[in-house]
């Protein structure tokens, strides 16, 4: 590849990472019920509900997001609330309809899948793309932990401190200072206050 085409990509990239935030700073930021200092969102793919989505001080989320926080079930309001400091890799896919609380100093590789709902499949004569979406279970991160890369968190709690493993699929909850992995994710090591060590699961 040329060097021109490589400065032209550059150039492409960088003006239209400047016309996102300039975009961003008048049409979304004010309609977000709380946008931190020096928090920022990369030119996402979708945003939807910002009125329901809390982003912390300080918090970056990573290019090519899709963040909803959708109404979808009556009398239920939903958040979608990320702590302050937390870092949401690419492509990351995170979804509320009543809660979904990321907290403080988090760190999201890329891929991730985080919701508390799923497609209702009750029916099987009716396609599932038009049946209704339940609440799973609310979801919490704990503040301090490290969800890996390619995670599916469905509507379940993870403790702080925990470190899951790349690829995991989280349905059940992780207590504080765990690490797990696995589809579905079982824990493998837990801190020991006394010892002051991670130890292994027995098994
Ligand atoms: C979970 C993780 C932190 C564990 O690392 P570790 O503490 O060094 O653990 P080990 O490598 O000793 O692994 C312990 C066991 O779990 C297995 N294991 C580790 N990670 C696994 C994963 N993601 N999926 C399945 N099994 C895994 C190991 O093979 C090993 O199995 P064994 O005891 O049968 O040999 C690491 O493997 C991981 O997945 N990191 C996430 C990386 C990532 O997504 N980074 C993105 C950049 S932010």
């Amino acid at each position: 590849m040329s060097r021109l085409s490589l400065i032209l990509q550059l150039l492409i990239r960088k003006s239209s990472s400047l016309l996102w935030r300039f975009y961003f700073g008048i049409v979304y930021r004010p309609s977000f019920i709380y946008f931190g200092k020096k928090a920022r969102i990369a030119r996402p793919m979708k945003i939807e509900g910002a009125q329901n989505i809390s982003i912390g001080s300080g918090s970056i989320i990573n290019t090519n997001a899709w963040l909803g926080a959708l109404p979808l079930m009556e009398g239920v309001e939903p958040r979608l609330v990320i702590g302050a400091v937390t870092y949401i890799g690419r492509n990351a896919h995170i979804i509320a309809i009543k809660h979904v609380n990321i907290g403080d100093k988090v760190l999201i590789a890329d891929r991730v899948y985080i919701s508390d709902n799923l497609h209702e499949y009750y029916n099987p004569n009716i396609p599932v793309m038009d049946q209704p979406v339940v609440i799973k279970g609310e979801v919490e991160i704990g503040n301090g932990s490290w969800i890996g890369e390619n995670v599916c968190i469905i509507g379940t709690r993870i403790g702080k401190n925990c470190v899951i493993g790349a690829n995991s699929v989280v349905t059940s909850e992780i207590p504080d200072y765990c690490v797990a992995i696995g589809a579905p994710a079982r824990i493998i090591k837990r801190w020991n206050k006394e010892k002051h060590e991670w130890l292994n699961e027995e098994v």
